[in-house]
């Protein structure tokens, strides 16, 4: 969001810039230098820059104006269609887990929403997780997000969500940065809406557990004891770094987030940046065997501080636990 602020401020002043140094000319006052006007281009503003120079009909016959100013725009609205085009494709990936179960189940993985807007009233994604038939939703933190303040665009996700298929949910490490009146209400209506809260806490079926961890009890959790080997645990947490204290706690696959692919993904090299902002980090998206326990990891379907993603698309992620 912060982005789109920054491109939205720096091409209206170069448009004001643009009209003002227009209006000195014809009062044949003193003058903007050029290289300050180009500068707005370059920086951003070159929608701006162009809309100030066909409006005003400003510096249209200048060479160094007319060439540059058109260029970067094109450029400029490459990136926007480009930026647009990575951070909205939402892409489904699809995993195989064998907890020897005797009904397959398939599980909906929603991780790092980051109050993401997927369609109007979130139709978008909704469908694409109807289609699924998923027998359960599980969210796995940072349903919301610090820097973007419209819940009502993860609460409209909610309310579609629960119409498809028991949903459970822990909380992200930005839902702990929002706690306070605010978050406590968005969590209220959560669980009216029928949200199974599993932050420290886990459910029993007759074939396997559903636990949960909130991510304020990472990476000392003490919540519950391990589980015993009699039935696979399903572990939904979402920081995948602390695989080795659900490994420790019975957990036979864990889902987790929080990584966002690394938000740039070089081929060959992987995710760029992890949210502590390690370098090229090693985990940071994927399915991986931990010694036998699955670790899933979702790229998640929106951003945060950080709102680039190239070559890593948001991704909902299926589990087919068999
Ligand atoms: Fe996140």
């Amino acid at each position: 969001m912060l982005l789109v602020y920054y491109v939205l401020a720096v091409n209206i002043i170069a448009f004001i810039l643009y009209g003002y140094d227009k209006s000195l000319a014809k009062r044949d006052r003193r003058r903007i230098p050029e290289k300050t006007l180009l500068f707005w281009a370059w920086i951003g503003g070159s929608i701006g820059a162009f809309l100030g120079m066909r409006i005003f009909h400003h510096k249209t016959l200048k060479p160094k104006f007319a060439l540059t100013v058109p260029v970067l725009m094109a450029l400029e609205i490459a990136i926007i269609i480009y930026s647009l085009f990575q951070n909205y494709h939402l892409t489904v990936t699809e995993y195989e887990a064998d907890l020897n179960l005797e009904q397959d189940i398939t599980i909906v993985q929603v991780s790092d929403l980051h109050n993401q807007f997927f369609g109007i009233g979130q139709s978008t994604i909704l469908n694409r997780i109807k289609k699924q038939e998923p027998d359960m939703i599980v969210i796995t933190g940072d349903i919301v997000d610090k820097t973007h303040t419209s819940y009502g665009i993860s609460m409209d996700f909610i309310k579609g969500a629960v119409k498809i298929a028991p949903v459970y949910y822990v909380t992200g490490n930005h839902e702990a940065w929002l706690h306070g009146e605010k978050m406590d209400s968005f969590f209220e209506e959560m669980r009216s809406l029928g949200v199974i809260f599993l932050n420290d806490a886990y459910i029993e079926t007759d074939e396997y557990i559903l636990a949960g961890i909130a991510d304020t009890s990472l990476p000392s959790f003490n919540a519950y004891p391990p589980f015993g080997p009699e039935k696979p645990v399903i572990m939904l947490a979402h920081e995948p770094q602390y695989y080795p204290l659900y490994q420790s706690l019975g957990a036979d696959l864990a889902l987790t987030g929080h990584y966002h692919g690394g938000q740039i993904i070089i081929p060959g090299k992987g995710g760029l940046v992890s949210p502590e902002f390690e370098i090229f980090p090693e985990l940071y998206e994927g399915i991986h065997d931990m010694s036998g326990m699955k670790l899933v990891i979702s790229r998640g379907l929106g951003n945060s501080v950080l709102p680039v993603r190239v070559n890593n698309y948001p991704e909902l992620v299926v589990v087919k636990v068999h």
